[in-house]
């Protein structure tokens, strides 16, 4: 009896041919990627149909609540119908049809059937109303081919489209908003980006003290460095080099992770004295026997610097596998590393970066040129800034062969700017900023090749 029912209707007209609608529609994995709700989905290994959803839902007084709870996606020839079972008793079952209106155009109709505990119903309404909607608008314009950047309801990037398109004004509020960001940035750090402030970011609402210390994008369906770790095809036994640790989460996934070939030898390079610090003392806490060596510095070896672990005199044995986990856009410049990284490997050993690089032709445009500008103020120098073709044909002329490059930018940029969105009006400023840099064409990649036997 305190339980009632809602139901409800969405449709959307997308300018797209029903195939394109049905193929993203029939993707489980992409359609939750459109939601601004979910951060993270993990499927069932016993049954595909079975997932495990966290959301990240907006609460009065600007405070967020994760929820994990788990859902049933069944395919269907019309699109896809979904079950979720959330806490309280709340149950959702949506039904998402797309019907052809023509060669050229589809109509999505989505029907919801909520039933909660009453009252949490007007509460529940709400969150539906706009996320649906949000996920339908995104759904189009990712179909429409022109998923760049969340659609709709974001009235500065509307403002901003408005001003490129219309009067041709390339500056005015992007250039604002980023110096403003870059201000912000350069107050928290003179040299260097980061600081501490990544640990506020992982942590769980409710938990005093965060359970990882990670400080990249995230892939947001497993922890990136997973990924990276599968790019680089990792042994077992394998002597490893992870640059750009930040404060040692990559390291100790490395030591101790079930899924993760144990390596025989681990070495580190981090730019800041803190996070070398910490990370020595977090992986001297788990207290097992791989021999883990940690070098504070540069990842590119100069002259003069002692002990580096990729100085090409240095007679310590070569590396089986370079990890570069969000970093080496900030190394000045990227190719140096590449360079040293060639010749500090193994025969048959392999290198693997999640980076960030532009797509192809992006950074011809006057737009792009103007917010790569912004971004030599500190974050990628300007020789970092290659396309996908000119990063493959970088690490060709290195010498690298079987060169792979993985775009998993819809499955990084978006997620990450929706949760910096939530974290706070600074925050929130980097996340227009950094929607912008994603629309202008940055993209983010998974790099990996090898060293010829
Ligand atoms: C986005 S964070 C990624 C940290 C870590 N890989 C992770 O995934 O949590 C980039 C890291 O690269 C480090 N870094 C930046 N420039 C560097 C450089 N030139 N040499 C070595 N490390 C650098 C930063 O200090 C920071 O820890």
């Amino acid at each position: 009896m305190f339980f009632s029912d809602h139901h409800t209707k969405f449709t959307k007209r997308i300018h797209a041919p029903p195939q394109a609608v049905l193929d993203v529609l029939r993707d489980p994995h992409a359609m939750m990627g459109l939601s601004p709700l979910i951060i993270s989905v993990t499927v069932d290994p016993q049954d595909s149909t079975k997932y495990t959803v966290i959301d990240r839902l907006a609460m009065p007084f600007g405070t967020t609540r994760m929820i994990s709870y788990g859902a049933t996606i069944v395919v269907t020839a019309e699109g896809m119908d979904a079950e979720s079972k959330a806490g309280a008793g709340t149950t959702t079952r949506s039904r998402y049809v797309a019907r052809a209106i023509s060669e050229r155009e589809t109509e999505v109709e989505e029907q919801v059937h909520v039933t909660a505990f009453f009252l949490l119903l007007p509460f529940i309404k709400g969150v539906i109303a706009s996320a649906h909607n949000l996920t339908l608008d995104r759904l189009a314009a990712k179909a429409e081919g022109s998923c760049k950047r969340p659609a709709g309801y974001l009235y500065l990037d509307t403002l901003v489209l408005f001003l490129r398109k219309q009067m041709n004004l390339l500056s005015v509020l992007p250039a604002v908003l980023a110096l403003i960001a870059v201000y912000w940035m350069a107050k928290r750090s003179s040299a260097d980006p980061y600081g501490d402030f990544h640990l506020a970011l992982n942590k769980l609402p409710g938990e005093d003290t965060p359970r990882t210390e990670w400080l990249n994008m995230g892939y947001w369906k497993v922890p990136l460095a997973l990924k990276l770790l599968q790019a680089a095809g990792c042994k077992p036994g394998g002597r490893v080099l992870d640059v750009g640790h930040g404060s040692g989460e990559s390291l100790i996934l490395l030591l101790t992770h079930p899924d993760v070939p144990r390596p025989a030898h681990l070495t580190g390079i981090t730019s800041l004295e803190s996070h070398y610090t910490r990370s020595q003392a977090r992986v001297a806490r788990l207290n097992q026997t791989v021999p883990v060596d940690l070098y504070a510095g540069d990842a590119i070896y100069r002259p003069g610097s002692r002990n580096h672990p990729i100085d090409p005199s240095s007679e310590q044995p070569k590396f089986d596998t370079i990890l570069a986990l969000d970093c080496a856009y900030h190394f000045q410049p990227r190719a140096e590393f590449l360079r040293q990284a060639y010749d500090r490997l193994n025969p048959g050993g392999s290198i693997a970066l999640a980076d960030i690089c532009f797509a192809p032709g992006a950074l011809q445009t006057r737009w792009t040129r103007f917010v790569t500008m912004i971004l030599r103020l500190g974050l990628m120098p300007a020789e970092n800034m290659i396309s996908t073709d000119e990063y493959l044909a970088q690490m060709r002329q290195v010498g690298f062969i079987d060169v792979q490059l993985e775009d998993i930018t819809e499955d990084v940029f978006p997620k990450f700017i929706s949760f910096l969105a939530t974290q706070g009006v600074g925050w929130w400023i980097f996340s227009r900023v950094f929607n912008i840099f994603w629309g202008s064409g940055a993209r983010f990649v998974l790099v990996s090749a090898l060293l010829r036997h």
